[in-house]
């Protein structure tokens, strides 16, 4: 797919080069439905389930980001004024070339384009989400990681004057995650630099965040700085705060339950006040992408 700049995405731009996106995976574009604000039905990568893609109003009032406090209003309401430039991200750890990037840099290095994948938070809802970015495997190339480099950790900004949540001890900070390398190296895995069509809001992560359609939301950081190649299996932020409930490979996984809630269905954000729940599928619906990254592991025990 080509570059596109976000100041020349029309809708009709965007519902052209999501009719690709879909076709790329294979559905047949009949089966694609667009409703009038481009809030339209779209086959996410699961075979039967048909979703509505959420409102973009949802996606960005209704947020996880710690940072910036534990209530759901607290991102969109307390990072307006965040900085997110300059920005620079370093790779580093067991690579042949530790870089340094500007955003700028990093979002003129890749074709970005449209990914609508399903974020499904831990907590029990989800959202479907046109995002903008690039697989984050052609970034990691760029260090060339070395044969030592068996996990990736990413850590997000430090920074407690801009980020009010920081100043309390709610978790670890800074918050950090981790992805076995073949799970980073899974096209799957995206580098996020927009939301519908546009620049990424500050509330969802601004500049550069992850997602990884597969896992729980948790492990998408937000606001990444580092990108650090290791040989050890890293102990994220939520590991360290609850090492029952949070494991390192976090798969959505509907038979594995968190020890305080079933996670056999989900709440479909934005979906009216009847709030309609779906049950939760096995990887969040990318099993038939995923699954083989698995074989032969017990997902009970590796939860
Ligand atoms: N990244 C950072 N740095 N801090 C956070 O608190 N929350 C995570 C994840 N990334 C979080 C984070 C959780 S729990 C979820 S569900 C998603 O971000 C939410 O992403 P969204 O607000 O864009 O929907």
């Amino acid at each position: 797919m080509k570059k596109v700049k976000y100041s020349e995405i029309t809708p009709e731009k965007i519902y052209l080069r999501r009719r690709e996106f879909v076709k790329k995976l294979g559905f047949s574009t009949g089966s694609l439905m667009i409703g009038q604000n481009m809030i339209g039905k779209a086959f996410a990568a699961n075979d039967n389930l048909q979703e509505k893609i959420t409102e973009r109003r949802y996606v960005t009032t209704y947020n996880n980001y710690y940072e910036f406090g534990t209530r759901k209003s607290d991102p969109v309401e307390k990072s307006q004024n965040f900085k997110t430039s300059p920005w620079n991200l370093t790779i580093d750890g067991e690579v042949e070339k530790k870089i340094t990037l500007t955003v700028n840099e990093i979002k003129n290095s890749f074709p970005i384009e449209e990914k609508i994948y399903r974020l499904r938070c831990v907590e029990g809802w989800s959202m479907v989400i046109p995002w903008m970015g690039f697989s984050l495997n052609k970034l990691l190339e760029k260090a060339s990681p070395n044969g030592k480099a068996k996990f990736v950790e990413f850590t997000t900004v430090f920074d407690p004057e801009q980020m009010p949540g920081q100043r309390y001890p709610i978790l670890k900070w800074p918050y950090k995650e981790g992805l076995r390398i073949d799970e980073a190296m899974h096209p799957l895995t995206t580098m996020v630099t927009g939301l519908y069509g546009k620049e990424l809001p500050n509330q969802n992560g601004a500049p550069l965040r992850l997602i990884v359609p597969w896992k729980y939301g948790f492990k998408s950081s937000k606001a990444i700085v580092n990108i650090k190649l290791v040989e050890k299996m890293p102990i994220s932020s939520w590991m360290q705060a609850s090492p029952k409930e949070y494991g390192f490979y976090s798969n959505v996984n509907p038979r594995v339950n968190h020890p305080r809630w079933s996670q056999a269905s989900e709440r479909v954000i934005g979906s009216g006040i009847l709030s309609e729940r779906i049950p939760t599928t096995m990887f969040n619906g990318y099993g038939d992408q995923v699954a083989n990254l698995y074989s032969g592991m017990d997902l009970k025990k590796n939860f």
